[in-house]
């Protein structure tokens, strides 16, 4: 892959993040055989096909799914390089149809017939909830002891499991995705990402190229998300607060399709449910921001890089409604109200925001969000000894 080296920057203690990178070729081929560095005139990296499969080989990518039709699932796992483990994490109903066991079904026909590493696990099986219990992880779990709803919460235990196979960095591919070519190309540059980091804290973020839309019988792409416009907006202004300059840097507040390091996985505190990606920003300007008064010292002494990568594939997926997108615009803006980086001025911004949205009613609070401590915090030993036998065997095929 042949993708631009990022001219801006900006720092925030100690995070770095770099403006959106271009992809100048999806595919450069073989080591041996991709253009020399010097033939190429303007200032990009070149990942060979090498580097990148090295990087693959070391990815767990994670599929969350809540009742999304097969086919669809289907063609996200097909897109998933070989190589790469893959771990689907599921939420989805059991009443009136089980849909967990047509999926389990699915998944296990493709180990079968590709002999890949995939493993599917249920969100609220009781198992692995009173293993998280075991290993001290309890924030996670409802009042009846089993995993919440949520995206952001399928997601942790994904980390978690990650963790324990050994995977150096973790993906996530939503499962309604309608173009299996984008996903792959979504991996390939999380890879391209990882490959150029030179910190062992790193995240890549996708900001797809475009998405098509049906307006007046035509087709229309549009170029950025209804909600990731709001999120990026009220995120830039957070950090022009402190710096002084205006910045439009933060291209990504909301991305779904996003990968990172273990040991950054390790570090971060996540929230609940949609609004997981935008309080990865938030966590880290909390934690690494150098705003904090007792410093998380063995990251503050290294740097966190945040890419942010603008992919080639249209992304096409399922389309919610307008009170869908209002909650997940309410949801990010929640997590950054609530945080004590958030100056008062802001705060009243985002209160206008959603007020004028109907998505606050006036005089209404915003409640505080929900959250969960770094997985750094579990103990991996107890809750590996406490999950079934045969998923740690999955996990570490
Ligand atoms: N395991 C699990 N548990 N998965 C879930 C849950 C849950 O409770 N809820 C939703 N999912 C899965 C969905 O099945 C889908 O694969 C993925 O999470 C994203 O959920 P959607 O409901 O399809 O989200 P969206 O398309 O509106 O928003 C996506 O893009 C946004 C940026 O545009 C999400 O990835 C957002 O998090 C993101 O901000």
């Amino acid at each position: 892959m042949i993708i631009e080296i990022p001219g801006e920057l900006e720092r925030f203690g100690a995070n770095i993040i770099y403006e959106l990178q271009r992809v100048m070729l999806l595919d450069s081929g073989l080591r041996k055989k991709s253009p020399e560095k010097e033939s190429i005139s303007l200032p990009y990296y070149n990942i060979s096909y090498e580097e990148s499969y090295a990087i693959e080989e070391k990815m767990a990518i994670v599929v969350p799914v809540r009742d999304v039709p097969l086919k669809l699932i289907e063609g996200v796992l097909f897109a998933v390089p070989h190589h790469c483990e893959v771990i689907v994490v599921s939420n989805s109903s059991k009443e009136p149809a089980d849909r967990f066991i047509m999926e389990k079904k699915l998944v296990d026909n493709i180990r079968k017939t590709t002999g890949r590493p995939i493993t599917i696990v249920y969100q609220k099986d009781k198992k692995i909830a009173r293993a998280l219990k075991e290993a001290n992880y309890t924030e996670i779990l409802d009042k009846k002891g089993i995993i919440k709803d949520g995206k952001g919460e399928g997601m942790v235990l994904a980390m978690a499991l990650a963790k324990i196979s050994g995977k150096k960095y973790i993906g996530f591919i939503d499962a309604d995705n309608y173009f299996p070519g984008s996903v792959h190309e979504y991996i390939k540059e999380y890879a391209a990402g990882f490959s150029i980091s030179e910190s062992r804290f790193s995240m890549i973020r996708i900001s797809w190229y475009n998405k098509p839309e049906i307006s007046r019988n035509n087709l229309f792409f549009t170029k950025q998300g209804r909600s990731s416009v709001v999120t990026n907006k009220f995120l830039n202004k957070l950090i022009s607060y402190y710096t002084g300059f205006e910045t439009e840097i933060i291209r990504t507040g909301n991305a779904g399709e996003h990968a990172l390091s273990t040991d950054l996985a390790m570090v971060l505190g996540y929230s609940s449910g949609y609004s997981i990606e935008t309080y990865h920003y938030i966590s880290l300007m909390e934690k690494f921001g150098g705003l904090e008064k007792v410093p998380e010292k063995r990251v503050m002494n290294d740097f966190i890089e945040i890419f942010q990568v603008n992919s080639r594939n249209p992304h096409f997926h399922q389309k919610k409604g307008k009170n869908h997108i209002n909650n997940m615009i309410k949801d990010s803006l929640k997590v950054m109200y609530h945080s004590h980086v958030c100056p008062d001025p802001l705060k009243k911004e985002i209160i206008q925001e959603l007020t004028s949205r109907n998505a606050l009613k006036k005089e209404e609070k915003l409640e505080k969000g929900i959250y969960y401590p770094p997985l750094s915090k579990l103990n991996y030993k107890a809750f590996e000894k406490n999950l079934p036998e045969e998923l740690i065997t999955t996990l570490k095929s």
